[in-house]
């Protein structure tokens, strides 16, 4: 196997300055669902695609794709693809490296003569983030079929406002029925993605392989107590809901330390209260909590748990709970034949590369459903991420998109030699 010329030098740039299109000052990195920069990444993207020489659609629910046509329009394609929101203080390589480093994938094959028998497509997937709406992966949701469009119609921010009204704001304006893709329309899906863990850099492993990918769930807890004067209303007289979030938040951590499995995870990463004042005991609090293993019956006993216990608090301290599970979805089983070509690649290119589990969901959870999947993860400093100092090396993503190029071409099958 040749290896292909990857131009590292403009691909590292183009990370560096899709970075700068940010909602926070650089180097922070915010680029939420349909925000001002999100919509400014977009146009980003389409323009290195457009230069790339790949043909772009968009579907209605803002999810993007870049085709490189093969020589064979019969044939399914082969498709690759991650995103480009960003949490609010986030890094420059989550989702990113997934697309722009496709985009240098392609533009290495193209310029090595290589032509694909299959079309080659980069999907830029519409919010992988929960950030907007507490629910991740919508476009991919779609997508697949997972999340229904009458379902996605109801979903809200924080502030009422719908994902109808966000993504019309954004030029998206049709229907959502038109999303979920056709069967057998994709042969093949790989994603690239940093491996937001440690990993592979504690055991000097430049390539991971995914061969299944954490189970993941969202828990939204309203919490509604009695408000008043932080001086008049005596402590037995309290139904705090602040504290009652406080005593549910220790018990998801008491959850997800007690099921005996070291795999579950649980965080309350939103925690908020009103008013908000120093001098007022709290009358909301709102908490959204996210369990994951990589077993659905262990995270979904986890979850259980968490419900019980947050029933038993708020019955002892007199607030009214209401809970939802915005989504409990299984572990995605990666494609072994998929999973041995990547092997089969980094065996031929001399790079040390192991099989693993992502305990990080990705749009590869839902595009599983659609095609065979895997993907390919490179180290990160420290396994830093979904922060601003996330951080991987040039080495290495030059090897990830040599990786991937590598993966494309044998999916998409050749015309001629590489
Ligand atoms: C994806 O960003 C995740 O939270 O795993
Ligand atoms: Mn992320
Ligand atoms: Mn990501």
């Amino acid at each position: 196997m040749m290896k292909l010329v990857i131009a590292k030098d403009r691909f590292q740039k183009e990370i560096d300055e899709l970075a700068l299109i940010t909602e926070a000052e650089p180097p922070v990195v915010t680029r939420v669902l349909f925000s001002e920069a999100d919509i400014r990444g977009r146009e980003f993207v389409k323009r290195l695609c457009r230069e790339a020489g790949l043909v772009l659609r968009t579907d209605e629910a803002g999810n993007m794709f870049a085709r490189w046509d093969g020589a064979n329009g019969k044939l399914s394609a082969a498709a690759t693809g991650s995103h480009i929101d960003a949490i609010p203080n986030a890094g420059k390589f989550d989702g990113v490296v997934g697309v722009l480093g496709a985009i240098e994938a392609i533009r290495a094959l193209k310029k090595s003569g290589y032509r694909p028998q299959r079309s080659i497509e980069l999907i830029v997937f519409t919010a992988e983030e929960p950030t907007r709406f507490g629910i991740g992966c919508i476009g991919s949701r779609l997508l697949s079929g997972v999340l229904r469009p009458e379902k996605a119609a109801a979903v809200r921010d924080r502030d009422g406002k719908s994902l109808d009204e966000w993504r019309q704001g954004a030029g998206y304006a049709g229907s959502l029925n038109s999303v979920c893709l056709p069967k057998d329309c994709y042969s093949a899906f790989v994603e690239l993605h940093i491996e937001q863990g440690p990993i592979l850099e504690h055991e000097s492993t430049d390539i991971g392989i995914v061969e299944k990918i954490a189970a993941p769930s969202t828990l939204r807890i309203q919490l509604t107590g009695v408000g008043g004067h932080a001086g008049t209303v005596l402590m037995p007289e309290r139904h705090d809901a602040g504290l009652a979030g406080a005593e549910i938040a220790l018990a998801v951590e008491g959850a997800a330390t007690g099921t005996g499995s070291p795999d579950t995870v649980g965080t309350t990463g939103v925690f908020r209260i009103e008013p908000g004042a120093v001098n007022s005991v709290p009358c909301r609090a709102w908490l959204e909590v996210d369990v994951r293993d990589t077993k659905a019956a262990t995270r979904d006993a986890a979850l259980a748990q968490i419900e019980f216990a947050a029933a038993e608090i708020c019955r002892r301290r007199g607030v009214v709970l209401q809970t939802e599970r915005v989504n409990a979805d299984p572990p995605a089983i990666c494609d072994g034949s998929l999973v041995e070509t990547v092997a089969a690649v980094c065996r031929q290119l001399g790079i040390a590369h192991k099989k693993m589990i992502s305990r990080a969901y990705h749009d590869t959870l839902f595009m599983a459903q659609v095609c065979p999947s895997t993907m390919i993860l490179i180290p990160c400093r420290g396994g830093v991420s979904h922060r601003p100092d996330e951080y991987a090396s040039p080495e290495h993503l030059e090897l990830g998109v040599q990786v991937l190029a590598q993966t494309l071409a044998q999916l998409a099958g050749s015309t001629g030699t590489v």
